[in-house]
């Protein structure tokens, strides 16, 4: 097999739990192919760095043969030099009793530093994928830091929202995983984000047509899949991290490889799509294709419950814009 030139991948978090349970995948090939070197450049708090140091002796012993290189530091700009690939998850998780908003001023000034970091030396073409909480205003802030960068570089973790649509739909119906297409996950990475199956089909039958109780959307599906975060950090005691890394690796994988025509859900910053506010870090179905994103268009969103869910998310979008107008 001929190997393509390595890309630089940036991980910060990288001593954390999510980070844990991804560096491992990318270097295995699982992310951009068995074709592709990497070259990983791990970013963490100084305390955190002994700690990386065992991560990193970690990938070593894996003897990966598409890791060309792999270091870590505590300095965003050497992290972020060069960069092709982005993926922000150094952030305070919530824990228990805590909405993700409540995360705002402990993590924004983090993605402020660290846009500004990516707009002085990471490549022009860098995709940058926000996964620290709350994700879509923080990669808002990171967008609006980096004004040299293209905003479409933006982006914020919505596939697990999205992974835990079509997981428990394909429950309901009794029917694989893989047979569901056309489900969207819209808004924020919170409890007002809109799971949306009214478009969704299972081996091309619609899936709304086979859930014959009226309510099953609004008063189980939907508080389910929002409240999914806070049933983990019940459970788990710490959130979710295996499901999260999932989410990120095939996020980055479908953005650059492309989804064969297929929706998936990603936070990117609105073009004015649907009303939404240009700019705001909103969770869309797209298509990817040659590393590009394009909203999917055409969907009616103007029945009153759609509108109401919209309304919902995006007000709470607007919300945490205006709590971080002062850092940018
Ligand atoms: P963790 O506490 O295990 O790890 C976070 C790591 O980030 C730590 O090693 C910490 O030292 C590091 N860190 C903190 N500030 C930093 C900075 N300024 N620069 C570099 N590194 C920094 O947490 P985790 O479980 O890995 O979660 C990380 C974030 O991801 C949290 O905010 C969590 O809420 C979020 N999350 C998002 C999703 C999603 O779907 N969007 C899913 C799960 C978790
Ligand atoms: C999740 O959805 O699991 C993460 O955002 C963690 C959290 O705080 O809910």
């Amino acid at each position: 097999m001929t190997l393509k030139p390595p890309v630089r991948i940036a991980v910060t978090g990288a001593a954390g739990q999510i980070a844990y349970a991804t560096l491992f995948r990318i270097a295995g090939g699982i992310m951009l192919g068995r074709d592709q070197p990497v070259i990983l450049q791990l970013l963490d708090l100084p305390h955190a760095q002994k700690a990386l140091q065992g991560v990193i002796m970690e990938m070593h012993d894996c003897a990966f043969p598409l890791l060309e290189d792999i270091f870590a530091t505590d300095d965003p700009e050497t992290a972020f030099k060069d960069a092709d690939i982005a993926i922000l998850i150094g952030a305070r998780p919530r824990t228990q009793g805590m909405e993700r908003s409540d995360l705002l001023q402990a993590n924004a000034a983090i993605f402020k530093t660290q846009g500004e970091a990516l707009n002085k030396v990471a490549k022009r073409d860098v995709k940058v994928l926000v996964a620290g909480n709350p994700a879509n205003t923080n990669a808002y802030i990171a967008m609006k830091s980096a004004p040299d960068l293209p905003s479409e570089n933006f982006s914020a973790l919505m596939r697990l929202d999205h992974h835990r649509a079509v997981s428990q739909i394909a429950e309901k119906i009794g029917r694989p995983v893989t047979s569901i297409e056309k489900m969207c996950v819209w808004g924020n990475h919170s409890p007002t984000m809109y799971a949306d199956f009214r478009y969704a089909t299972s081996n091309g039958e619609s899936v709304a047509e086979m859930i014959t109780e009226p309510d099953w959307h609004s008063e189980v599906y939907m508080p389910k899949i929002a409240q999914r975060g806070a049933a983990i950090i019940e459970a788990r005691g710490a959130s979710s991290a295996a499901s999260a890394a999932n989410a990120i690796i095939y996020h980055l994988r479908d953005w650059i490889l492309g989804t064969s025509g297929k929706w998936v859900t990603m936070a990117v910053p609105s073009d004015g799509s649907y009303g939404i506010p240009e700019g705001i870090v909103f969770g869309f179905p797209v298509i990817c294709e040659n590393g590009n994103v394009e909203i999917v268009q055409g969907l009616d969103l103007s029945d009153d419950f759609s509108k109401a869910h919209i309304e919902l998310t995006l007000n709470e979008l607007l919300e945490e814009r205006e709590a971080v107008k002062h850092l940018l």
